[in-house]
């Protein structure tokens, strides 16, 4: 549906002091637009000022630390105990894990020191191993795939909702196979997979469902937290995610044997229950360091979501009346979403026929750190090459299974998404005034309006 345009012109109107009686006035945009001479029209691509002047940060400087982390940090120094392995109540690990399942609304957390280990663990509590299938998606990150190849198991990579993003639920069944043990749905860029498919699709095949939640943080599933829908959820606190502890992970979940096998995984065996060393394992312990890094993230964590909440949506109503850039779709069960990376889709037609790679230099130049929409394309990645062709690999796995797998990881709607449509803002880009968004509306109308210059 062709929306109400807002080009330049209006938007500098409607928020122009005395825009009183304009609708788009009504909804609140702050006036900083009226100041924008005409002159300024000129893109920053060819030679003109930026919408944002050089060196600003759009947002916040990520990730966020006062004196408080620093104390935090410098006293599980001083306490000298660094590595934490024993369980004890008193240990930074297990204050996260408990204040971690308690703002979950779960019953357990197992702590671990990356995403990719949390993913790891979570496959291994289910003894996924050579030989088995696990279906995940194209588009995620390469870490989700390698947790499943580095327990000698086959992610089978489906290509993408063209709306959504998301992993498309319509083809998940057909490459279901008798090996099969679990779905990695990933959350990715922080809106939400479509769940009530998944785990429909999971039931119906006896499947466990793992929710690859490292880019979702607090968003939610018919208002439960994403992480919280499946068995078990997996999470990073990586330095770019929206809960940062530098590196870091967890997984979570209700079922108590389930959640201690990912904690007996990632600390040498050992049983959380402390019934000794009886599980298989590891080490993907954090050091305190983390542990006093990821509390410490936290406590401000819940206030940088509804900063980022209020953000995004002043900008997607502005959105509304821009032809070209659109949110997303969100599927019906999603009542929040996280903002990792925020996807909007670009519609070239609007843009004299602009290609996405050069709206987005023209958008960056502009001073908006815009990044691709879709995480990666991990069907074409070398890496799962590097994998396929090891040794170990094709003694698990016969020449007719590998060849297949090649043969049927096609996703072309990802691939498309990735050269045409998708874009993205990070996280910390919703996290400043809300004079932030009206930038991006203005850097996106002036290149709209210019756009014919960069053809
Ligand atoms: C979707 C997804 N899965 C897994 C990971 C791995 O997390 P980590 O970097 O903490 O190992 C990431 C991190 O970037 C991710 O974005």
């Amino acid at each position: 549906m062709e929306k109400k345009k807002l080009t330049r012109r209006t938007f500098v109107k409607k928020t122009s002091v005395g825009a009183a009686g304009f609708a788009i006035a009504a909804s609140g945009i702050s006036p900083f637009f009226a100041g924008m001479s005409q002159n300024s029209d000129k893109l920053a691509l060819l030679g003109g000022n930026p919408v944002r002047p050089k060196g600003s940060v759009l947002g916040v400087k990520w990730p966020v630390i006062e004196d408080r982390d620093l104390k935090m940090y410098v006293d599980a120094f001083k306490n000298k105990s660094w590595s934490e392995h024993s369980f004890r109540e008193d240990e930074l690990g297990m204050t996260f894990q408990k204040q971690y399942a308690e703002f979950m609304g779960v019953k357990y957390c197992a702590v671990t020191n990356a995403g990719t280990n949390a993913l790891e663990a979570a496959q291994r509590a289910f003894d996924i191993g050579p030989g088995d299938e696990v279906i995940t998606q194209t588009n995620t990150f390469v870490a989700t795939a390698q947790s499943t190849f580095n327990l000698f198991a086959l992610p089978v990579l489906i290509d993408s909702d063209p709306e959504t993003f998301m992993i498309n639920t319509d083809l998940i069944e057909e490459h279901i196979t008798p090996r099969t043990r679990a779905i990695i749905p990933v959350h990715i860029g922080g809106a939400a997979a479509n769940m009530d498919k998944i785990l429909a699709i999971a039931k119906r095949h006896n499947l466990a469902v793992i929710e690859d939640t490292c880019q979702a943080h607090s968003a939610e599933w018919r208002n439960k937290k994403l992480g919280t829908i499946g068995d078990l959820g997996c999470f990073s606190f990586q330095e770019f995610k929206s809960l940062s502890a530098g590196e870091g992970g967890a997984v979570i979940g209700n079922d108590e044997y389930l959640v201690s096998r990912v904690g007996g995984y990632v600390n040498n065996g050992r049983d959380p229950m402390k019934k000794g060393r009886t599980f298989p394992g590891g080490n993907f312990r954090p050091t305190s360091f983390q542990a006093a890094n990821m509390l410490s993230q936290l406590k401000r964590h819940e206030e940088q979501n509804k900063i980022r909440d209020k953000n995004v949506a002043y900008l997607e109503k502005l959105l509304t009346e821009v032809n070209g850039v659109s949110p997303t779709k969100k599927y019906d069960g999603q009542t929040r979403r996280a903002y990792y990376a925020y996807q909007l889709i670009y519609d070239k037609e609007h843009f004299s026929g602009l290609p996405k790679a050069r709206f987005m230099e023209a958008l960056q130049a502009e001073g908006i750190p815009v990044k691709n929409g879709i995480d990666s394309n991990l069907h074409l990645d070398p890496s799962i090459e590097a994998y396929l062709n090891l040794d170990s690999f094709k003694r698990i796995f016969s020449k007719e299974r590998l060849d297949k797998y090649r043969n049927e990881i096609k996703c072309p709607v990802n691939e498309n998404l990735s050269q045409n449509k998708g874009i993205a803002l990070y996280h910390a880009v919703f996290l400043g005034p809300k004079k932030d968004m009206d930038d991006i509306i203005a850097a996106i109308l002036k290149i709209q309006k210019n756009a014919s210059k960069l053809l």
